[in-house]
Formats: structure tokens, C-alpha cells, sequence
């Protein structure tokens, strides 16, 4: 049987000491499958970037057991190999791509870091697969748009050749009328690079149009996990998840 992409059991992470420490996640179980669509919902400060900032090693503060591909993932350390297989995308493009380096600068960084030749080559292929062609090979983030340096941020992110993406609200930072093109990016992307998606929002619609299953976070845990079919057919058991459907209102429309 292949192993699930991720498997994350009992994870806590917290910030800080007692009595200051904050439990951000609490006992948290997410399985996603290779090749799945996996959503995180929830409330502002529920702790769904905290879930996946562990899982890509950006948190030191953690318990639990992670497994990416069926290897297990230990303390603090990732090695190359890791990051080869995960890659994260952040919602802000603005914040995460270094105002002073190229397009270029940042794709060859990457495929240096990671040990993958052919790099004039790779960076072109990279340019292609998120849309942006290679004319954009050398300009700086500040002559792109939103929607542009979220696409460069994906072809770094695509680089290293991962299997699993950590998308953080990647397209709730955009405009809204980019929104729709960046999520068909991801959409094709995903079915082109036989890529699995963890991915944070908190946008219904884009749980529609995007994922496969999601769970919903409250207060550090899930509350309830369910397939976005039953959430279509408002299956909702967590009168929390039925609040935010209700909030909503757009669930199951497409982006
Ligand atoms: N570096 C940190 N130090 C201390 N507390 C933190 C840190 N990062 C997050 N927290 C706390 O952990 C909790 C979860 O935060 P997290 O960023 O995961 O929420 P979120 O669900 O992603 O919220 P949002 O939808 O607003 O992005 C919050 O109470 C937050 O204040
Ligand atoms: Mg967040």
C-alpha cells in the first residue's frame, strides 16, 4: 500500500513558556493522500499556518509524529532531500520574494540549493509552466504585478521538483479578479506535476473549486474533517463548519 504524502498525528506546537506559552495546535490528525487536494478552514488564529509552518520546519516548538512520502520527520531537521519533497507557498508575494533579486536570481538559487543542473533550461521550463514566459526572466518584483510575483513564487517553489506543496492562502493577498487565475494555475499544476496540496484558506469557494477534503480548525484543533462533496450537500456535522458554510454562501462556486 503506498503511504499517505502526509501524515501528521497528534501534533501540538506551541509558542513560548508557561505562563506565557500559547498552545497554537492541539492534537491534531490530518492524513492527505498522495495525489490529494487537502483544504485547512477555520477561524482567524485557529492555527492553520502554524500546522504547516511545522510541517516545513519553520517551528522548533513541536510533538507529535509527521511523515512526508513515509519517512518520518525528526525535531527541527530538514535536509535537502526534505525540502526537495516539500515546498511551501506563502500568501503574501510581496513579503517573500527579496525585493533586490531577479526572477532569475531566485529560480537559480533553488536549483542550485537543490543540486539540479541545466539550470538555463530548468528556469525557462519554470517561466512556461506558471504562465509568465521567459521574457520575465529578469525583471525584479517590483515590475510585476501581485499576480505575476505569486506565479514566480510557485516556480520556486516548483523548483526543487516537490511532491507536496504548503499553500498558505495563496491567492487571498491578490486581487480579486487574479484570484481565479492563480487557483486554475495551481489546479493544472497539480494535475500536470502529479503534485498533493495542503492547502489554507478561508474562502469556501475556493474549497469548491480546489480541494478534495478539508478539515476545520477551531481554537488549535480540528473539529471536524469531512469531503467537500458532503459540505456541497451541506453534510456538515460541527455546527461550526455549518456557521461558516452559512457565512459564506458562495461554497461550490467556481473560482
Ligand atoms: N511566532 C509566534 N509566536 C507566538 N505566537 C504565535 C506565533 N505564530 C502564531 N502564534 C499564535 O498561534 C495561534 C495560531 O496562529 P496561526 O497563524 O496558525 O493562525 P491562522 O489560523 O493561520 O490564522 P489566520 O487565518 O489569521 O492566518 C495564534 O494565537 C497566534 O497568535
Ligand atoms: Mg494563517
Amino acid at each position: 500500500m503506498t503511504p499517505p504524502m502526509l501524515a501528521i498525528r497528534d501534533l501540538n506546537v506551541w509558542f513560548g513558556e508557561p505562563p506565557d506559552r500559547v498552545d497554537a495546535v492541539k492534537s491534531a490528525d490530518i492524513s492527505v493522500a498522495q495525489g490529494e487536494s487537502f483544504g485547512l478552514v477555520g477561524e482567524s488564529g485557529s492555527g492553520k499556518s502554524t500546522i504547516l509552518r511545522a510541517v516545513a520546519g519553520l517551528i522548533d516548538s513541536w510533538s507529535g509524529d509527521l511523515q512526508v512520502a513515509g519517512l518520518k520527520v525528526r525535531g527541527a531537521r530538514r535536509d535537502r532531500q526534505f525540502f526537495k519533497t516539500v515546498q511551501m507557498v506563502f500568501q503574501d508575494p510581496y513579503a517573500s520574494l527579496h525585493p533586490r533579486h531577479s526572477v532569475d536570481a531566485v529560480l537559480s538559487e533553488t536549483l542550485h540549493l537543490q543540486g539540479i543542473g541545466n539550470v538555463d533550461q530548468r528556469i525557462n521550463k519554470l517561466l512556461d509552466d506558471v504562465g509568465l514566459g521567459r521574457s520575465f526572466r529578469f525583471r525584479y518584483p517590483h515590475q510585476l504585478s501581485g499576480g505575476q510575483r505569486q506565479r514566480v513564487a510557485i516556480a520556486r517553489a516548483l523548483a526543487a521538483e516537490p511532491r507536496l506543496l504548503l499553500l498558505d492562502e495563496p491567492t487571498s493577498a491578490l486581487d480579486v479578479s487574479v484570484q481565479a487565475e492563480i487557483l486554475n494555475l495551481l489546479s493544472d499544476l497539480r494535475a500536470e506535476h502529479d503534485l498533493t496540496y495542503l492547502m489554507v484558506t478561508h474562502d469556501l469557494a475556493v474549497v469548491g473549486h480546489m480541494c478534495d477534503r478539508i478539515a476545520v480548525m477551531q481554537h488549535g484543533r480540528l473539529v471536524e474533517e469531512l469531503p467537500v462533496a458532503d459540505l456541497r450537500r451541506g453534510a456538515a456535522k460541527a455546527e461550526y463548519t455549518r456557521g461558516l458554510i452559512e457565512a459564506s454562501g458562495s461554497l461550490g462556486a467556481t473560482a
